[in-house]
């Protein structure tokens, strides 16, 4: 293993359009219910909780490390984390997602929120400290969710298919939906900031339901908060990835809410990003969650075509096109690294 500190891994420079000949590849949810490890350090410990124990958090966010040789550490933790640091009443309820005990739906239920201090964040920066230490050359990625995605879970109350409620809600009280995505882009910036200022290498911002938004109800009613979430972090100079599902036609307004890389899902392919994105933006992306569980010379096959479309764009960190899937045989994922590793590309001159 090469001595380079973190901001000079294969993965940093690729986030920053400095090509090499080894792809750098790691997978969202790679940490967590694919990995028997993890179900037994998880045994008896609820969800939040284990986002809150630093020793815990940063085992958890080393095994996938360990076990699949993938070129970065996400940060063992959850959207809905600085919520439950700020007070809300909040729970990951397994199989479903977050719960809030009240959904948010007035002007004065968000004039009630509570503020997130930043003594609060202690837990998320001895976890990152702890992580980044063990880590070594590797770094690690920080993340938080977007402010139209929590915003769409503190509405909804739990998870929900269409996010009927916020979507009313920007529209019917457009003071209100702007006060709640200043909340939720403040809460966010403050969880990114910790996790970047106590050593993470690099940032990803969750808009995981953004997709059920058009281009014009995007822009005008989400990416403002967004670019409020990135405008915290940016001085940080660490590079920003913007990440979300369904969101092929959003791709240039989430680039210009402030990103660095912009993560493709598995609906579009990386040679038509590129295209929209004028060929000037590093992705990441964008395996096929569904054909991890496909037969190796499909699988293969895929892989290859993602690496090769990604060529094209100026940078390419591979990763799936969403999260990885709970029941996958995590041999594969690791068999998936040894494949992307072994694939020699020349350096762009
Ligand atoms: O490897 C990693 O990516 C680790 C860190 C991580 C988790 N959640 C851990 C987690 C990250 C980056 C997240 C982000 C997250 N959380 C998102 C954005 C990414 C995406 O998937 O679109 C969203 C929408 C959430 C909200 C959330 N939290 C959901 C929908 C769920 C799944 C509920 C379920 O049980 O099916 C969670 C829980 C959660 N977050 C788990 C993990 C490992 C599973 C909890 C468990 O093991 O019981």
């Amino acid at each position: 293993m090469s001595q380079n500190p973190p901001s000079e891994s294969s993965l940093v420079r690729e986030f920053r359009g400095q090509r090499g000949s080894r792809r750098p590849v790691w997978f969202m949810r790679q940490a967590g219910r694919s990995l028997p490890e993890y179900k037994k350090a998880r045994e008896g410990v609820g969800m939040l909780e284990s986002c809150l124990m630093p020793e815990l958090a940063a085992e958890i966010t080393l095994q996938p490390v360990r076990r699949h040789d993938v070129d970065a550490g996400i940060f063992f933790s959850d959207i809905v984390v600085p919520l439950k640091l700020a007070g809300v009443d909040v729970d990951i309820v397994a199989g479903v997602g977050p719960v809030l005990g009240q959904p948010i739906r007035t002007a004065a239920d968000i004039d009630a929120l509570p503020e997130l201090e930043d003594e609060a964040l202690e837990p998320i920066r001895q976890a990152v400290r702890l992580a980044v230490a063990e880590l070594g050359s590797t770094p690690l990625i920080g993340f938080a969710g977007a402010p139209f995605t929590l915003a769409a879970y503190m509405v909804e109350g739990k998870p929900s298919r269409d996010h009927l409620g916020p979507r009313t809600m920007m529209h019917a009280d457009p003071g209100a939906w702007k006060a709640l995505c200043d909340w939720t882009a403040r809460t966010s910036g403050k969880f990114l900031a910790a996790q970047l200022e106590a050593g993470a290498s690099a940032g990803q911002l969750f808009d995981s339901w953004a997709g059920s938004l058009g281009l014009a109800d995007y822009t005008r009613h989400v990416q403002p908060a967004s670019a409020q979430v990135f405008d915290a972090v940016h001085a940080l100079g660490k590079p920003l990835v913007h990440f979300g599902t369904g969101t092929s036609e959003l791709l240039c307004a989430m680039r210009d809410a402030g990103a660095d890389v912009v993560g493709v899902d598995y609906r579009l392919s990386l040679t038509e990003a590129n295209r929209r994105l004028d060929g000037k933006t590093p992705l990441q992306g964008n395996i096929d969650p569904a054909l991890l569980k496909a037969p190796w010379d499909v699988l293969e096959a895929h892989v290859r075509e993602v690496i090769a479309a990604g060529s094209e764009a100026p940078g390419h960190v591979v990763n799936l096109g969403h999260g990885v899937p709970a029941d996958t045989d995590p041999a594969v994922l690791t068999r998936v690294v040894e494949l992307i590793h072994s694939i020699d590309y020349p350096a762009a001159s």
